[in-house]
């Protein structure tokens, strides 16, 4: 059900358990506008040389392009970076589901060795030492109180909440506004009939928020490049993985859960603004919608939940066409000023 103008109206979005994005976040304006400077402040990183736009790039939906992520200069990681939109309507974040609270996601995102290795402390200190980006801080925190690198990461944070998928020509369809073109209308009865994709991706970001294992084969660089298989083995150490030396490829949401019935399973990912976001799956395995639709076709890999669903050729074009209504125009995001330091304090002309 879905309130309209005044009135409760029935709608298709309802009965196919698939709903329009909702209304914009509130948020504290000039906090995350200080957010937004700091997302492509490269000197929050340890060495000066990344920003979180490194990885998250604006024009790439806030992903990369890559299928594996690049890592902290000198590691690379094993899996695919995600976009960042809409991130407050996700209740799980990361592949792995591995925390659920936006500040800290930021927190490791900027610390750890993996990411950004950057320092709170020489993260407050720089700040402090950038004059423009410090009266903005004051400005948000206040003259008198003393400058922390944690408010940082709930300043990014407070950004993060303003970046919402573009609503996509399925949300006017979704609110009975207007009707898909037939070959993505036909793809909409499929996804929510004899496909099953409703299944796991439901809800405003047509994701269920849940681990699922869909038997995705390992990128077959996590076993040849030894940068990366350092990575994996390395989290596994972070997370207490018992025998991490037996596990073969990314278990995912078992090496934090250590629930057997999760090895190998991923949270099922949002489905809006696929067309600016691939490759697509936790390691960046199918670079196109066609090749990610094959194999849920197929009933995906190795030890996968889904089943073989023998669609036809056309079929499987339809379910293409309807992912591309849920994809909107990418919000322009301006990058701010990188100022320089000034003098050190005391020593101000
Ligand atoms: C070196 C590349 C890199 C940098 C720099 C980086 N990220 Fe990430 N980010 C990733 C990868 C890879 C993941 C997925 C990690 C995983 O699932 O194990 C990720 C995941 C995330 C997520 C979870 C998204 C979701 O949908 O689950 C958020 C939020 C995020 N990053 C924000 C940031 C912010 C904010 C910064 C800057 C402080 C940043 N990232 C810097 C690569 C990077
Ligand atoms: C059993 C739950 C389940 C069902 C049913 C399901 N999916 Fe998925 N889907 C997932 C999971 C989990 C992933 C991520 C898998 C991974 O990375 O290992 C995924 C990934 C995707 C992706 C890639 C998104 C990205 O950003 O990487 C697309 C596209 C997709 N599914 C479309 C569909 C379609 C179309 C259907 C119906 C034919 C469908 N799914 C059915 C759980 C499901």
């Amino acid at each position: 059900m879905l309130l309209l103008a005044g009135t409760i109206l029935p709608t298709v979005a309802a009965d196919l358990r698939l709903e329009p994005l909702p209304p914009p976040a509130q948020v504290n304006a000039a906090m995350a506008e200080l957010g937004h400077h700091l997302f492509f402040e490269t000197r929050l990183s340890g060495d000066g040389s990344r920003s979180c736009a490194s990885c998250h790039v604006p024009s790439k939906g806030f992903a990369d392009g890559l299928a594996l992520s690049r890592g902290y200069n000198g590691t690379e990681y094993f899996r695919n970076a995600p976009g960042l939109l809409s991130l407050r309507l996700k209740p799980r974040m990361m592949w792995d589901g591995r925390s659920t609270d936006l500040a800290g996601v930021v927190r490791e995102m900027t610390t750890d060795a993996q990411f950004m290795n950057g320092n709170t402390l020489i993260i407050a200190e720089r700040i402090r030492q950038i004059p423009p980006l410090h009266a903005q801080w004051r400005r948000v925190f206040g003259e008198k109180n003393e400058l922390r690198g944690e408010q940082a990461f709930q300043a990014i944070a407070e950004f993060l909440k303003t970046l919402d998928y573009a609503p996509g020509s399925a949300d006017a369809a979704l609110r009975g506004e207007s009707v898909l073109p037939p070959l993505a209308g036909e793809g909409l009865r499929l996804f929510a009939g004899k496909a099953g994709c409703v299944q796991c991706h439901n809800g405003p970001l047509l994701s269920d928020g849940k681990p699922h294992r869909l038997g995705v084969p390992d990128h077959p660089a996590l076993v040849r490049e030894p940068l990366r298989t350092i990575s994996l083995l390395r989290h596994y150490a972070e997370q207490n993985l018992p025998s991490p030396m037996s596990e073969r490829g990314d278990v995912g949401v078992y090496a934090i859960s250590k629930q057997p019935a999760e090895r190998g399973s991923f949270i099922t990912p949002a489905l809006r603004g696929l067309v600016h976001s691939g490759p697509y799956m936790h390691n960046g395995r199918y670079a196109t919608l066609d090749e990610v639709v094959d194999f849920h076709d197929r009933g995906g890999g190795a030890g996968s939940e889904l089943h073989p669903l023998g669609l036809s050729a056309h079929e499987r074009q339809a379910l293409v066409a309807f992912l591309r209504t849920l994809s909107g125009p990418l919000q322009q995001v301006d990058v701010p000023p990188a100022y320089d330091y000034g003098t050190v304090a005391g020593d101000r002309r």
